[in-house]
């Protein structure tokens, strides 16, 4: 019986294996067995003090001389970079690094969530240049939204107060 039972689930197991990798369709953040683990296993401040031991020095150079793949976060100082990635995006969506990279390879494009995020810092721009400055009488003196303005520690924003 326990034999059996086992038997069934190491079939169902390797379905779910082989599901991960054969279908196209599946999206990037389908629940394929090994990235699981890879996951758990990472370590955040191990992570961003590798990155601050390899751009050492070149702190205050512009972020594109620094690192490879900057399209939105031009003109950067490359420390201010990793205080962005852990604070303005990690924190504010509840999440770590690896949601929008591959710790292995932080320059690529793999994960849709880092195009988003581009797209995402371009909205808030346009929200806080085009839109709320020209709304009169706010209490500051120049009105911001950011991501924690509505990502509040979560991947998808609330709308209502359930
Ligand atoms: C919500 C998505 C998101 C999260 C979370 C995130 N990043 Fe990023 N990261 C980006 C985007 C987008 C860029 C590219 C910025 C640009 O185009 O100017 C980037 C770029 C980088 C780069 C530059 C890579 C290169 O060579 O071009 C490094 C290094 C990096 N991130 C490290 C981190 C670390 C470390 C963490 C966790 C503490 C982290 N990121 C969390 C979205 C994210
Ligand atoms: C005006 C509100 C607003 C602001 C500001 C905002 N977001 Fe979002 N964000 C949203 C909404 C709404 C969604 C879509 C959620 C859904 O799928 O229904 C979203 C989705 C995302 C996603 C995709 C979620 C996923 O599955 O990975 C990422 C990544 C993201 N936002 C990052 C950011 C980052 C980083 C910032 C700051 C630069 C930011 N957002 C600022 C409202 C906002």
């Amino acid at each position: 019986m326990y034999r059996t039972a086992l038997y069934f689930g190491l079939i169902a197991a390797t379905c779910l294996f082989a599901a991960g990798f054969s279908d196209p369709g599946t999206p990037a953040e389908a629940p394929s067995l090994p990235f699981t683990t890879a996951q758990d296993t990472f370590d955040q401040s191990k992570a961003l003090a590798l990155l601050r031991e390899e751009i050492k020095g070149k702190e205050k150079l512009p972020a594109e001389t620094v690192f490879k793949n900057i399209q939105t976060l031009k003109g950067v100082p490359a420390g201010r970079i990793l205080a962005i990635m852990e604070m303005g995006y990690s924190r504010s969506l509840g999440v770590t690094c690896t949601h929008c990279h591959n710790p292995e390879a932080w320059d690529s494009e793999e994960k849709p969530a880092k195009q988003i995020t581009r797209e995402m810092a371009a909205m808030a721009k346009t929200i806080n240049s085009e839109l709320l400055a020209k709304i009169q009488n706010l209490e500051s003196a120049s009105p911001v939204v950011n991501c924690t303005t509505c990502h509040r520690g979560q991947v998808k924003p609330a709308t209502s107060l359930d």
